[in-house]
């Protein structure tokens, strides 16, 4: 692979890492938040989630206005977004000026989450593909665990604004790094800008596949139809609804319970310090960024699918044997180091299959004409489902007890490996044309 391509995909990611660090901070941050401006209950919980509402409306524009400007600019745009954001809210006056600048950070994340992978997916020679998308979700984990480490450093003085305003350096480096860099190519020969795109590809790919590559590229924008009506013609269909399930099965299995609500799972199974179950919430940070590694590595040999089944297999026996765990009362004493044990196996298997593979295929499997809008109806119904599971993991762990919570995750596990063996196809090492998704 050309350094060039690298150094493409790895600024892109940064996005991931905006992504990551921004969901992730104000788990920490809230606690300072609530003190300093006397938050109720209900607008604590509210200044957690309005970031996820931005994602939502974000990832649904996204998708046109990267068919509009195109990718590097949106993603520019993106970079721009996050670092206006975290400027407000490091310096909001008041609570309202605090939740618009957080609104403003979930649109930036929206954004950046349908076009980084779709930039990263649409360079990316189709060998290393999958390694290069899969970075992007290294980045977000990385992101994640920043979060959190800063947010531990940072809680003996209750410096909130920090916090969330120390986004502004990677949104900085975003903007720096993205400025010099070309546009996709087949967004260039989508808009007919034939000898920019050629430069590319001879940039990216070396001369000898220019051809090839070309060819294919024209021949998948032969169909003229663009926008929706793209979207709904029979190919297109099959891959959204494809996407549109993954991106939903990504989250209902259950993850962002433990990236949101690490320590209090942890204090359930009875870690009491809080320092102990923040301990073991970054323990789980390490893991999600070690085990996306090898996603990294082999998601082109080994290919899409096969880690799909291995990850969601060890994410559905470890929360099974979670369900299990807090069924049995007599357990009590060993439960902390099962339900540790437990994460540990159910996030590291996500790490290497749902986690960066959810992103790479709805990247790959829609038509070029029908991409950036396909991509962003998946990423919003994305969004949309981490909304309602983390609205309401708390009020299921209530109304229905934790065995049958964790249970219920554990059964999606099984019903997403069921869906990835009928409907899902295998698309290591397929030009993004090659790929076709059947009904
Ligand atoms: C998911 C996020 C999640 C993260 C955890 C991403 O792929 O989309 O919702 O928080 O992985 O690493």
């Amino acid at each position: 692979m050309r350094p060039f391509v690298l150094l493409i995909a790895s600024v892109a990611a940064l996005g991931g890492l905006l992504f990551g660090y921004d969901t992730g901070v104000i788990s920490g941050a809230v606690l300072f938040i609530t003190r300093d401006f006397h938050l109720s209950t209900a607008l604590q919980a509210f200044t957690v989630s309005i970031v996820l509402l931005g994602a939502i409306v974000g990832s649904a524009a996204s998708g046109a206005i990267a068919d509009r400007i195109g990718r590097r600019r949106t993603l520019l745009a993106a970079g721009a977004i996050f670092g206006v954001g975290a400027l407000f809210s490091a310096f909001a006056p008041s609570i309202g000026v605090l939740l618009g600048a957080r609104l403003v950070v979930g649109v930036a994340i929206g954004f950046s989450s349908v076009v980084a992978p779709l930039y990263i997916s649409e360079v990316a020679p189709p060998g290393v593909r999958g390694a290069l998308v899969s970075l992007y979700q290294f980045a977000i984990t990385i992101g994640i665990l920043a979060a959190f480490l800063l947010d531990y450093a940072l809680a003996a003085s209750g410096a909130w604004r920090w916090m969330l305003g120390l986004a502004i350096v990677p949104s900085l480096i975003l903007i720096a790094g993205m400025l010099p860099l070309p546009e996709s190519p087949r967004y260039l020969f989508k808009i007919g800008r034939d000898d920019d795109a050629r430069d590319e590809l001879r940039r990216i790919g070396g001369e000898v596949v220019v051809g090839d590559e070309e060819r294919s590229i024209r021949a998948s924008l032969s169909d003229k139809q663009g926008g929706f009506a793209a979207l709904f013609a029979p190919s297109a269909r099959a891959a959204l609804v494809v996407g549109v399930t993954l991106a939903v099965l990504q989250q209902v299995t259950g993850i962002n319970t433990v990236i949101y609500y690490g320590p209090r799972i942890f204090q359930l199974a009875g870690i009491s310090s809080a320092q102990a179950s923040i301990l073991a919430t970054a323990a789980v940070g390490v893991v999600n960024v070690l085990l996306t590694l090898v996603a990294i590595f082999y998601v082109d040999g080994v290919g899409r699918k096969p880690l799909l089944y291995a990850g969601c297999a060890g994410m559905g026996v470890s929360l099974g044997v979670l369900a299990l765990a807090f069924a049995q009362p007599e357990l009590h004493g060993s439960l902390a180091g099962i339900a540790l044990g437990a994460t540990m196996l159910y996030v590291g298997s996500f790490a290497y299959s749902l986690g960066p593979i959810v992103w790479l295929l709805i990247s790959e499997i829609f038509p070029l004409q029908a991409r950036g809008l396909g991509m962003s109806i998946c990423t919003l119904a994305n969004w949309t489902a981490n909304f309602i599971v983390s609205q309401f993991f708390l009020t299921m762990l209530e109304r229905l007890g934790r065995p049958l919570t964790f249970g219920i995750y554990a059964v999606l596990c099984a019903v997403t490996i069921a869906f990835v063996a009928r409907s899902v196809p295998e698309t290591k090492r397929e030009m993004l044309e090659e790929i076709r998704v059947s009904a």
